[in-house]
């Protein structure tokens, strides 16, 4: 406690840098929106007018050959974010930690990780991000620490201390087994033993990452400190880690078995728990309120009936980024062995839900990759569909639904999934994990394998593919982890010449999203609700409209050119990811080719 307030009192005492948190963007509209856009999109946030995009810190640049992306690394490619319309980029977490989680297990929220750089590196990048009209937004992982951090390293030392309720701590059960038999997300059980206490500490991911106790206000004040802190540096908005956990049902009573193991995932048991909401609005209340910045919650098993509690208004935070759309094969369940599988209309219902859900009320992030999932391409097509047309079709839903589209690094490109031959050839924690769940299913060790190649969270976290130099641009050193050994034709060097490449598109629709009334602020309709290869919505806004139609499948599609309402010569085919098809009049199209994805608008 006390050192977190003598740190926030130093900071606010020399609060010069106070540059993002109070000002409005003002990245430049499209020139040739720019009359009705100013009257129109004028009124809405900065941040909804903008491209927001992921960071993963340690995969986008190193800057100084340690294998790791760093702060000088990202400064050196703001123009390059610049280029797609960014005006928000999300760094995965940049402090001191261990890494077991790879940041997600936060050492001290007021340092930072030293292979990423120095606190003066990141003032750097604040600064130079916003003078290109970018703002930085942090991960605020304060479900949990690291438990290498100084609040859990006193909490652990006794019963008896200023720290000691920091975190969730119970006695064994009679017999001196856990206190109940919740499994974390990471696989074993949520609880681990500790010598000192003679208690076990509960956390919803590994072991390493205890759960804090939300229920002691001198934690939620220590967390608004870190929060205001951030604010004061200048950042222009949060993304708020593994939120719908923080606060955990009274009982702490056994869940329904659901493992071979007797035990019940957590995820059940704890996510939105009744009273969650009122943290959050104190939250709201004590960090956000009067700053110019956004909030978007990274909220796991809210349903999109639930998302009037969550945003707009009377919610607690801007947008939340809610799973239904990316965990349609899991059917709830966590585990990757018990994934099923799903169809184009699966998605649609999710996507069309959540559009209607913040139609009226909050806004919502557009996304299809972050650094949990695996990449899109191979998530939302049939295995040997084309890259280029696939990433351009999804690009398409990406930068033209209502909201602020997220754009994970790499998905740009068209990056695709790795799939490397043995389970010891990767990193992520959680890999490790779910492939011991199968095996202990009963899964084979190939069979165990494939779930890794099809669910690891290393596939979207290789190395940027900058060019084609060896390690493709990233580091002069040895990468943390192995790149895609597709780097050598698929990088952004070669596809900023390539008129026809991912980047391209997704650099031609940014522009054409900027400033543009009927993307930024139009209504959504989905149309051609029933066609079982294409997903079709039109944007409305005011008397003009656009119609964006994708086929997702890898054959010829046919649809109804009057059930999209198409009836009038005025409408033209704007863009065509084929390319070959622009200009033509639209009423005379009756099927999409594969992979087609098109853009009808006067
Ligand atoms: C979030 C992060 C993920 C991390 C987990 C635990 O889901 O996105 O990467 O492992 O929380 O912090």
């Amino acid at each position: 406690m006390k050192k977190t307030a003598m740190l926030l009192s130093a900071i606010c005492l020399t609060a010069t840098v106070f540059s993002g948190c109070a000002r409005t963007s003002d990245i430049p509209d499209n020139p040739k929106n720019q009359q009705s856009s100013s009257e129109a999109a004028g009124s809405m946030k900065w941040w909804q007018k903008i491209n927001a995009y992921e960071i993963y810190v340690n995969s986008f640049q190193d800057s100084d050959g340690n294998g790791y992306g760093d702060l000088n690394g990202i400064r050196s490619r703001l123009d390059y974010l610049s280029s797609l319309g960014v005006g928000a980029i999300w760094l995965t977490p940049v402090y001191d930690s261990p890494m077991e989680d790879n940041g997600y297990d936060v050492a001290d929220y007021y340092s930072i990780n030293h292979r990423y750089g120095t606190m003066e590196d990141m003032d750097a990048l604040i600064k130079e991000a916003d003078e290109k009209g970018i703002k930085v937004v942090m991960d605020l992982v304060f479900n949990h620490t690291s438990d290498r951090n100084e609040w859990f390293k006193r909490s652990s030392e006794n019963r008896d201390n200023e720290y000691s309720d920091w975190y969730i701590w119970r006695d064994p059960k009679a017999d001196g087994s856990e206190p109940n038999n919740w499994r974390s997300i990471f696989g074993g059980s949520a609880w681990t033993w500790n010598e000192k206490r003679q208690q076990y500490y509960l956390h919803t991911f590994a072991s390493s990452q205890p759960d804090l106790n939300w229920e002691n206000p001198d934690v939620r004040n220590a967390l608004y400190d870190v929060a205001n802190f951030w604010i004061d540096k200048g950042a222009g908005g949060f993304r708020m880690d593994a939120i719908p956990y923080i606060k955990k049902p009274s009982g702490f009573s056994d869940g329904p078995v659901d493992d071979s193991e007797g035990r019940s995932d957590i995820h059940k048991m704890t996510v939105n728990t009744d009273g969650i909401l009122d943290y959050l609005r104190e939250f709201k209340e004590k960090v956000c309120v009067g700053h110019d910045i956004f909030t978007v919650g990274e909220a796991n098993g809210v349903s999109p009936d639930d998302l009037k509690y969550w945003v707009g208004d009377n919610g607690v935070f801007d947008m939340i980024f809610e799973f239904n759309h990316m965990n349609l094969e899991f059917d709830g369940a966590e585990t990757w062995c018990k994934a099923g599988s799903f169809e184009l209309s699966d998605l649609k219902k999710a996507l069309t839900e959540s559009q209607k859900a913040t139609a009226s009320n909050g806004w919502y992030p557009i996304y299809f990759e972050n650094h949990d999932k695996p990449r899109s391409i191979n998530h939302y097509f049939t295995e040997g569909s084309d890259p280029v047309l696939a990433g351009k079709a999804l690009g398409t839903v990406l930068l033209t639904l209502r909201g602020t589209p997220f754009i994970y690094q790499g998905e740009e490109l068209g990056l695709t999934n790795v799939s490397w031959d043995s389970i010891d050839d990767y990193n992520d924690l959680n890999s490790k994990s779910q492939y011991n769940i199968a095996i202990k299913e009963g899964f084979s060790e190939e069979e165990a394998l494939d779930f890794v190649h099809r669910f690891s969270r290393d596939n979207a976290r290789t190395p940027m593919q900058w060019d084609g130099s060896e390690n493709s641009g990233f580091t002069t050193g040895t990468p943390w982890l192995p790149l895609n050994g597709n780097y050598k034709e698929v990088n952004a060097e070669l596809e900023s010449e390539d008129k026809s490449s991912v980047l391209s598109w997704y650099r031609r629709l940014s522009g054409f999203r900027r400033g543009n009334d009927i993307l930024i602020k139009g209504e959504y309709n989905e149309l051609l609700n029933d066609n079982k290869d294409i997903y079709a919505f039109e944007r409305k806004y005011s008397s003009a409209r656009l119609v964006i139609l994708v086929n997702f499948s890898n054959k010829d599609a046919d649809f109804d050119t009057e059930g999209a309402g198409i009836s009038d010569d005025k409408e033209k085919i704007l863009f065509s990811n084929y390319g070959d098809n622009e200009g033509k009049e639209a009423r005379s199209i009756k099927n999409l080719r594969p992979l087609e994805a098109i853009i009808i608008g006067e």
